[in-house]
């Protein structure tokens, strides 16, 4: 199972250094453990992991690999750094900086165009799930985002479930919401890509995540792990929730 931890703009490189140290020797057998530093500390990151089983991955990319793009950063970059992953269409990339579902599919093609892993994130608004279309709505992100990709790449991709309402409130989705999201994927997976794509794409469920409910989301949810946003800043913290994930793991049927 997956533990990411989105740690967003936060951590100078001394507080991402004191992190890893932390983190980097603790992650439990069965859990694959992957950072989100925000870009200026991606190097240091990747250094003070150095051979332990962490992976390090940005928190955005452009789709362009090369040019006049002040302030951009391109897949190649992120791969030169040692980055295994990528978040790709992040609801605060979607929201705060206006991305659209179509930059969102042109930045997943220009991952895939390395040999990155892209995250693609898609997730119910407050007014979506209030108006009962959260299907609607994750159906439509997933439908535009990976319109045209080939079977293939298609099994190169992780899919994480953000509902919108439960990024940063505290308010987290219950582990029957996630279960109807990670129903909802899968089946729009199954119908444009058929079962072994449906079964085989890993499903993270984030929004409001803690070490008191990350068990509710592996098991009976459907989901292979989780991404994190606050509960992964403090080392501590992260480490016991992937404890509780990586025991959950261990008495799954
Ligand atoms: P949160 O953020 O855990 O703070 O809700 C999750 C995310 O945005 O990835």
């Amino acid at each position: 199972m997956i533990a990411a931890a989105n740690w967003k703009m936060h951590k100078t490189l001394r507080e991402a250094a004191a992190w890893v140290e932390e983190v980097a020797s603790s992650v439990p057998k069965g859990v694959t453990a992957i950072v989100f530093p925000p870009h200026t500390a991606i190097h240091a990151v990747r250094e003070a992991v150095g051979s332990r089983p962490l992976q390090v991955g940005g928190q955005n990319v452009f789709y362009e690999e090369a040019g006049a793009f002040t302030g951009e950063i391109s897949p190649g970059m992120l791969k030169d750094l040692g980055c295994t992953h990528v978040l790709v269409g992040h609801s605060e990339r979607r929201e705060t900086f206006g991305e659209t579902d179509r930059d969102v599919a042109a930045k997943l093609r220009a991952v895939l165009a390395t040999e990155l892993t892209p995250v693609l994130c898609v997730g119910d608004s407050l007014e979506d799930f209030e108006r009962g279309d959260s299907s609607g709505a994750i159906r439509r992100q997933l439908g535009v985002a990976v319109k045209g990709l080939t079977g293939d790449q298609m099994l190169r991709l992780v899919i994480a479930y953000e509902p919108v309402w439960a990024i940063g409130t505290g308010r987290a989705a219950t582990a029957i919401e996630a279960m109807s999201a990670s129903k909802i994927l899968r089946d729009g997976l199954l119908h444009l890509y058929g079962a072994e794509v449906a079964e085989t794409i890993p499903l993270l469920y984030g929004g409001s995540v803690t070490p008191e409910n990350v068990r509710g989301y592996l098991g009976l949810a459907g989901m292979d792990g989780v991404l994190v946003g606050s509960a992964s800043l403090d080392a501590r913290t992260f480490v016991s929730l992937m404890q509780e994930a990586a025991r959950e793991e261990a008495t799954a049927p």
